[in-house]
């Protein structure tokens, strides 16, 4: 039975395309449903960026980074980059696209709170690989504690759309297909209370809104969540 971090770790670069095209087909969003265009990402990273008042000269660090694609065009409007991935191969990935940046092969799980050392810290379409809930409590306890300003956590499967979600997902696969392309990897979904109420007691404001990614079919079953630090330093 396959697992997500085998899949991630066999990801090969397609090598045709703009350098941030590249990155953005390595992290998987290269075929079908997942499939998003240089102009929609780039959008979408500007849009994020504006919301959390991302400016040049602030650092950010992304929880599952892949081989960078979110950071990317970050890097290219001045923020300090560093991002932490369990596939050695898109670590390596990311390493070559911003040589600048502090990239680390480690599970999102062992990843330690660092108080408020960092801007920003991000986890771009991650949460959903994760084995179970505490995982995910857990990641995101480590993530709000090293923030100093806000935390984005963006693309999460809403629960309330789940049985829309999987079938699109199933597509035109018979069963037998369907379980022998997606045995063992399985999608966690979210419901945007468990965000708010660990925004509440970290003391992070909290805002929800729906995906839009131009030309992008999972909007319609995603959610992104922005948690801004309420106190002052
Ligand atoms: C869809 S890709 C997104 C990559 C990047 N965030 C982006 O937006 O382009 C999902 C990434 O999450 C990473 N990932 C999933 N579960 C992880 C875990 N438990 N620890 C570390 N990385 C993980 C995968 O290796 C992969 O790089």
């Amino acid at each position: 039975m396959a697992d997500w971090k085998s899949v991630w770790s066999r990801r090969q670069a397609a090598g045709a395309g703009s350098p941030l095209q590249a990155l953005i087909d390595l992290d998987g969003f290269d075929s079908g449903a997942g499939r998003i265009r240089e102009a929609a990402w780039r959008a979408y990273v500007t849009e994020i960026a504006g919301r959390l008042g991302m400016h040049a000269g602030d650092s950010v660090l992304e929880i599952g980074c892949g081989s960078g694609a979110f950071l990317f065009p970050l890097r290219e409007a001045g923020l300090r980059v560093a991002g932490l991935d369990y596939s050695p191969t898109l670590v390596a990935a990311a390493r070559a696209a911003m040589p600048d940046g502090d990239f680390r092969e480690a599970e999102a799980g062992e990843f330690a709170a660092a108080p408020r050392s960092v801007d920003f810290v991000v986890a771009n379409s991650v949460f959903h690989y994760f084995p179970d809930d505490a995982y995910a409590d857990r990641v995101l306890a480590a993530m709000l504690g090293t923030a100093d300003r806000a935390v984005a956590v963006l693309e999460l499967p809403e629960l309330d759309c789940r049985d829309d979600a999987e079938a699109a997902r199933r597509g035109l696969l018979s069963d037998r297909e369907y379980e022998a392309k997606y045995a063992g990897l399985a999608h966690r979904y979210f419901r945007r209370e468990s965000f708010s109420s660990a925004a509440r007691r970290h003391g992070f404001d909290a805002e929800m809104f729906g995906q839009s990614i131009d030309g992008y079919a999972q909007n319609a079953f995603r959610f992104n969540c922005l948690l801004r630090r309420i106190s002052p330093a």
